[in-house]
């Protein structure tokens, strides 16, 4: 079936219609013309893949990885990063304008990022082979490097296909980017002393295995260091850390000129994970206090702000929604919520809260064009910056600074 591409969708898709039906076609640019088989069929849309390009875009770029109509985690590898920067503001643009009832003025050009190798994280599948899921299956798709994936660990891909996988269903590799450590987690199908490979892959400064629930480590110290800015950061095997290192500066930095942070500001730094964005911030404030649910990431906090001696921060283990019975009085807060953005709770803290500003940190630009919209009559969008923190990727990361109405009869 032959169709012509309209435009694209927010994930990256080429959008065209068949029999008044929206089809979504990955790896497609608008005013190409191409023939298509429907791999899914839905009520209300299509989704479908290219048998045939029949006239190509001038946009189109040569692919440059073997894998990427396959494995999934690139969307954006048939554009130049120059353009796929434009895709992303543009995406940006016509969110904020479709779902809030602000001026797309106030959004500032994107900041980008290296748009190769910026990852410090990846998740390997294994199954005879070693590599990443099949888009459409749970087949894998055996890769010997990963352009998006930081080259310290692309060059450890061939060394761990050298020793016994047979008991091994998932690899982890997580690398720092400054401070060059490699950490190495396998997970297993059965319990096994993997003590052996001490001696195989010298490479890893720590190797640790997962087995029911349970990491154990077989060498180092079962965690390495990384640093943003001029802080350093304790990695676990399950800490979130951003991805992208050099563009969490980036990112941090950007939160900071939003905060505009003075010597008698408390802060709240909501969903803190590791606590990296309010040790960031930390020594421009009075003090900081940081919520987060996980746990493991609250532990990791604390030990990130004895190694950086932060004296002006404290973190505490709640979920977003009970904040309310957090007693301290805060002058500005940050938000950087998961995926799904505020819950109601949340929103109506923030609402009572009575704060100067809000700067909110979002990787989910509808969810963000939702909250803003409950918190407009007492909080203003003020600016907003899209950061690229995951290039070659439909995803966009959002930094914005609102700012509380004082004559709120103003909107
Ligand atoms: C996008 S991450 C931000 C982490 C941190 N700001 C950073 O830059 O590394 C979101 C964090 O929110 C936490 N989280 C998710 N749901 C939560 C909730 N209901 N209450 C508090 N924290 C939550 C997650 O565990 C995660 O650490």
């Amino acid at each position: 079936m032959k169709v012509k591409i309209d435009r694209m969708d927010h994930q990256g898709r080429g959008i065209s219609t068949l029999n008044d039906k929206v089809v979504f076609i990955p790896n497609t640019l608008p005013g190409e013309e191409v023939d298509i088989k429907i791999t899914r069929e839905n009520k209300k849309y299509s989704e479908a893949k290219v048998e045939e390009y029949i006239t190509k875009s001038i946009d189109r770029i040569e692919l440059d990885c073997p894998y990427y109509e396959i494995c999934g985690g690139c969307h954006l590898r048939h554009i130049s990063y120059e353009n796929e920067l434009k895709y992303k503001e543009n995406k940006i643009h016509d969110i904020i304008k479709k779902f809030t009832s602000y001026d797309t003025k106030l959004i500032k050009p994107i900041i980008s990022n290296d748009k190769e190798y910026y990852r410090n994280k990846v998740t390997f599948h294994v199954d005879k082979q070693l590599g990443f899921y099949n888009i459409k299956s749970k087949n894998i798709v055996e890769v010997d490097r990963c352009l998006l994936v930081d080259k310290n660990i692309n060059e450890v891909i061939e060394e761990i296909k050298n020793i016994n996988l047979d008991n091994v269903y998932e690899i982890v590799i997580r690398s720092s980017k400054n401070l060059k450590e490699k950490m190495l987690v396998l997970k297993l199908k059965e319990k096994e002393n993997m003590e052996y490979l001490k001696e195989q892959l010298k490479s890893f400064n720590t190797i640790i295995t997962y087995y029911n629930k349970k990491y154990e480590v077989v060498s180092g110290s079962g965690y390495i260091y990384d640093q943003i800015g001029d802080y350093t950061y304790k990695i676990s095997p399950d800490s979130f850390f951003q991805v992208n290192t050099d563009g969490a500066l980036k990112l941090y930095n950007k939160v900071l000129e939003y905060l505009k942070p003075t010597k008698t500001d408390d802060v709240l730094d909501l969903y803190c994970g590791t606590g990296t964005i309010g040790i960031h911030v930390s020594k421009y404030v009075k003090s900081v206090k940081g919520v987060e649910i996980n746990k493991y990431a609250v532990i990791d906090a604390n030990n990130n702000k004895e190694i950086n001696k932060i004296k002006n921060i404290e973190f505490e283990c709640l979920d977003a929604k009970d904040v309310m019975n957090v007693k301290d009085k805060f002058s500005k807060i940050i938000i950087d919520p998961p995926r799904s953005g505020l819950d109601k709770k949340t929103i109506e803290y923030i609402r009572n809260k009575n704060v100067e500003s809000v700067v909110y940190v979002s990787c989910d630009p509808i969810t963000f064009a939702r909250d803003v919209e409950l918190l407009k009559d007492k909080y203003e969008l003020v600016e907003l910056t899209p950061v690229d923190m995951f290039p070659r990727t439909y995803h966009c990361e959002i930094v914005a600074y609102l700012e509380r109405i004082k004559n709120e009869n103003k909107r």
